[in-house]
Parts: C-alpha cells; sequence; structure tokens
C-alpha cells in the first residue's frame, strides 16, 4: 500500500498542479459539510490518486474503526479505554454505551449542571467575597488549557461573560501576570486537569491558593475544578457541588466539548457553547454519514497522508486568515502531534512509514511578512492549509476583510502557480542586462506547483467553530488508523516528566548533580553560579 502510494508520487511530481485544474475539477476536488467548503483542487492529487487513496480508507478499515469508536468500544487499546469525546456533543442523539451503560444521561447532566453555573456566574448570582465575578481565571495545561484557550479568543466577539484569562505555564511569569490583573475578591479560578496530578497545574493552584488566601476568607468557595478525579479535588478542598467530572473515555486533548469548556461556557454563555457543541455534532453526522469521496475529514487525512507518507513532506503548515484563530496551530499542534506522532503501530511493530507531519503555523496576513519567504521559495515544500471566513464581525470595516480574503487567495495562487524565469526577467528587464539581468531575475524565481488546502466558510460562529475542530478531530481519528497506530495515548511524554521530578532537587541543591551526564551536570552548576 505505501510503496504504491509513494510510486504514484513520484510518477506525478513533475506535473504542474496548474495544468489539471479546470473548473470540472475546482468542483468535483471540493467537499462541502453544512455550509464549509475544503477545496483540495490545488494539489496534485488527481481521480486515480484519489481513487487510490480512498482505497487505503477501506483496507485499513478505517469505516469499522470509526463506528466502533462512536460506539464506545475500546479502540484506545494501549490504555484500555473507549474514545468517546463524540458523546459530550451528542446532544440529541441516541444512547451511548460503555461496559454496557448508556453514558448520556451523565453527560446530559453535567452539561446541565455546567449551563446552570456558568450563567449564575454571568449574572452575579454566584458571587466572589468582593461582588459579582469579574475574572475567570483556568489553571490548566496541554489539552486542558489549549482548547478553552484557543475558542476564548477565536470567540472573542461572542464573549459578553466575565474576562477570562489562561495559565497554563509553570514559569511564574505566567500566573503572576495573570494574577496581578485580578483582584481575589471578583475572581473565579477553575482548576483544570482531567488527572488532578499535573505538577504544572497543581503548582499554579497552590500559588492562586495562597494569592486568593490573602483577601478572601473562604478561598475553596471562589474555586472550581474539572477532572476525573472526585477525590483530588475535595483533597484540595472543592466543594462538589463545583467540580464537574468526566470520565477517563475523554481523551485530554479532545475534552473541551465538556468540563473543561467552562471557562468558555461562562464567556460566551451557555446558548452559545451548546450552539459551538452542535456545529462538532454536525461534523459528527457528516462524518458518520457522507461517502468517502465527499467526506470532509476523510479528505483531509488523505490529502495529509499523500503530501507526507506519499510525496515526503515532512510539516503542514495551518495558516488561517481569521486573527481570532490565533491559537489554532497551537492547539492542532497537540491534537495532531500528541496523537499521531508515534513511531509504533498498535501491534508493537515499527511504523512501515514515517509518523503524522510537524503542524505549525500562523495567522495570515502576518505570517506573509515573517516566513512565507521559505514556503514560496525554500527548497522544501510546505503543504499549506488556509482558513477563511467570509465575513468578519467588524461590519464597518468590512473593506479590510476584502482585502483579508484577497490575500488568502493570492497566497494559494501564487503557491500553485509561481512565477518562471521568463517572467521574472520581464520584471527587472529594465534595470538590469546581460549577466546580471540573469543573476537578478534567478532571484525573483518561484517554481510554484507548491500545493494547499482552503477551508472557507461564511462567518467563524460557534457552531462553524464546532465544526472545524471536529473536522480536525475526524481527520486525525482517520490518519491515525490508516498509519495502523494509536492517536489517544501519549506515551512520549512522560519521560520528561519522570526526569524533571528527578532533577528538582538536583537544581535546588538538595542532591548532587554526578550522576547526571556532563552537559546536564554543567549546565546545573551554571544556572547554581547565576542564582537558580
Ligand atoms: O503530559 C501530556 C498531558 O497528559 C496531555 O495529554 C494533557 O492534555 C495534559 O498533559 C494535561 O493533563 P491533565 O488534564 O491531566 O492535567
Amino acid at each position: 500500500m505505501w510503496n504504491a502510494l509513494k510510486a504514484k508520487a513520484v510518477e506525478v511530481a513533475d506535473r504542474r498542479i496548474e495544468g489539471i485544474l479546470d473548473t470540472n475539477r475546482a468542483a468535483d476536488f471540493a467537499v462541502q459539510a453544512g455550509d464549509m467548503r475544503l477545496d483540495y483542487a490545488k494539489t496534485n492529487i488527481d481521480a486515480a490518486t484519489r481513487d487510490m487513496l480512498i482505497g487505503m480508507l477501506e483496507t485499513t478499515g478505517v469505516a469499522a474503526k470509526r463506528d466502533a469508536m462512536f460506539a464506545g468500544a475500546a479502540i484506545n487499546e494501549t490504555e484500555g479505554r473507549a474514545v468517546l469525546h463524540t458523546a459530550l456533543r451528542n446532544l440529541d442523539g441516541g444512547p451511548v454505551m460503555v461496559d454496557g451503560a448508556d453514558v448520556m444521561p451523565e453527560v446530559l447532566g453535567t452539561l446541565q449542571r455546567m449551563g446552570a453555573f456558568a450563567e449564575d456566574v454571568r449574572s452575579g448570582k454566584f458571587k466572589g467575597q468582593g461582588g459579582k465575578i469579574t475574572d475567570v481565571v483556568n489553571i490548566g495545561i496541554g489539552g486542558s488549557d489549549l482548547g478553552p484557550a484557543m475558542a476564548a479568543l477565536a470567540l472573542a466577539p461572542y464573549h459578553d461573560g466575565p474576562r477570562c484569562h489562561f495559565v497554563s505555564n509553570v514559569d511564574p511569569a505566567d500566573i503572576a501576570q495573570v494574577l496581578r490583573s485580578c483582584d481575589p475578591a471578583t475572581t473565579l479560578v477553575i482548576v483544570a486537569s482531567k488527572t488532578f496530578t499535573t505538577i504544572e497545574t497543581m503548582t499554579n493552584a497552590r500559588t492562586a491558593q495562597a494569592w486568593m488566601g490573602e483577601k478572601v476568607s473562604d478561598v475553596g468557595a471562589q474555586f472550581a475544578a474539572l477532572s476525573t478525579s472526585a477525590e483530588k479535588t475535595a483533597a484540595m478542598g472543592i466543594a462538589p457541588e463545583r467540580v464537574f467530572g468526566f470520565e477517563d473515555w475523554v481523551g485530554g486533548r479532545y475534552s473541551m466539548w465538556g468540563p473543561i469548556g467552562l471557562s468558555l461556557m461562562i464567556a460566551i454563555g451557555e446558548a452559545g457553547f451548546l450552539a459551538f457543541l452542535r456545529g462538532a455534532q454536525a461534523m459528527d453526522v457528516h462524518f458518520q454519514a457522507a461517502e468517502w469521496h465527499e467526506n470532509m475529514p476523510a479528505l483531509l487525512a488523505l490529502v495529509g497522508i499523500w503530501h507526507n507518507q506519499g510525496c515526503g513532506h515532512p510539516t503542514r503548515a495551518v495558516l488561517p486568515y481569521d486573527n481570532n484563530l490565533s491559537r489554532l496551530p497551537a492547539y492542532l499542534q497537540q491534537l495532531e502531534m500528541e496523537s499521531n506522532g508515534k513511531g509504533v503501530s498498535m501491534d508493537g511493530a515499527d511504523l512501515p512509514v514515517h509518523s503524522g507531519p510537524v503542524v505549525w503555523g500562523e495567522p495570515g496576513t502576518n505570517g506573509q511578512h515573517a516566513f512565507y519567504q521559505l514556503i514560496h521559495q525554500g527548497t522544501r515544500v510546505v503543504p499549506c492549509e488556509f482558513l477563511v471566513a467570509a465575513r468578519g464581525h467588524e461590519d464597518a470595516l468590512h473593506h479590510q476583510h476584502q482585502l483579508l480574503v484577497a490575500n488568502c487567495l493570492a497566497q494559494s495562487e501564487a503557491l500553485m502557480k509561481g512565477r518562471d524565469l521568463d517572467e521574472a526577467r520581464s520584471k527587472v528587464a529594465d534595470k538590469f542586462e546581460g549577466a546580471e539581468l540573469e543573476r537578478q531575475a534567478k532571484h525573483r524565481v518561484f517554481k510554484g506547483n507548491r500545493p494547499s488546502v482552503t477551508i472557507a466558510y461564511p462567518q467563524l460562529t460557534p457552531f462553524v467553530l464546532g465544526q472545524i475542530v471536529a473536522l480536525y478531530e475526524h481527520r486525525v481519528f482517520v490518519e491515525g488508523v490508516v498509519l495502523g497506530l494509536n492517536s489517544y495515548d501519549q506515551w512520549g511524554v512522560e519521560l520528561g516528566k519522570e526526569l524533571a521530578t528527578a532533577l528538582q532537587p538536583v537544581v535546588e541543591g538538595a542532591k548532587s548533580a554526578a550522576d547526571k551526564d556532563g552537559s546536564t551536570a554543567a549546565l546545573v552548576a551554571f544556572l547554581q553560579k547565576h542564582g537558580v
């Protein structure tokens, strides 16, 4: 399967995308899910390649695995867990069974409790010692931070609740800066941690408790917790009525649809949050129902597999022409790289091809004035994924939005078409001649034939954001199944955690660095000399 894919990539490597792009292709190599459009016509995938890629979905049993996931089977085999973030947005779907029991009553009950609490905070019915809550501080890291932080920013135009802050880093600079801007008497602290053991989060939570304790008599009353461990949240002194629980079948990086989304719900309100869930649910329904050649997450995954495992492009850039999506690349870095950055197949054998790609990006148009140089003229091809809305939220500045859209479309066009030597020469023929003209012209050549996809939507509403995030979640799922790995564990983060715990007393000077390697010992000595 992989050899055939690579052979196909070699076969078409020199073919110009532009050469195959007629109006039929524009229609045939685009897909709609609700109001959202994915255009993959500006890739070198032709009908035969698409058939081959779709064949890979069949060979690797993606449909059966997808149905097993939605049905609550333990597809996270290395942890023996179901993978059911879809149940968190199954607002009007049927029962979802795990170990013989329907999980939906519990899911919907928790969602209702979250809604009631969020509305109480927003209305002022829930108060701090100093009155109505003005600030919410979400303390969490990884999946307990990136999702709500990304979404709160993405949905800033809908944010009408208290200010929301997100503290993740154990670097004291992070929490100190946030707490400086808040009044403890009117702040709600949300401790978000699936396991309630993560050292960064527990350390920051204790710092926040101490900060609040200087001014507030009942600190626990202004803390809420989001976790799978009721025991550990109780040990932190957080009363059960402000603990919002979930089960271990929700992966950390897939958890923003439930309790981990509480800060977002407080920011945009219960109705906005439900619209966000409904957008994701609509994508779930599409993913389950659409034929492969019309299935947006499957096609996005196949484009990814074509570019990475087929053509050998090691990274992909996510480029939102939507400033409010500025944290989407960071969010997707966890979603995609923690899920599919693995070298071992589900059965323990080495992966026969490279794992998922490096994902990176920044909003356009900022990136254009920074790293797009490499994207256009660097020696490696970087497949690009553009996201763009038809409308922004600043009606009075719509002309700026039109300029933004024009830039987005221009970039995918430029990547595809490039500029040949003749055209480059003609651009500078009035300034140079002879050998100097040749030299100057060569610097202005764009090889082009660089692939991109564009995801377009009417406006970044809560519903659309839900669609986008679920689209990427299912894309990760499909890529993971085709690669034959487990997208739902994350053993690769463990070693560093263990070594950090062992190094803490060394850094503090309570233990010698003698058993460390020479480089580490020398760095400890240097940092200690300078006051660590
Ligand atoms: O260390 C990685 C990780 O386990 C992520 O998978 C997770 O999202 C993050 O840490 C935070 O974990 P928790 O929500 O349990 O604090």
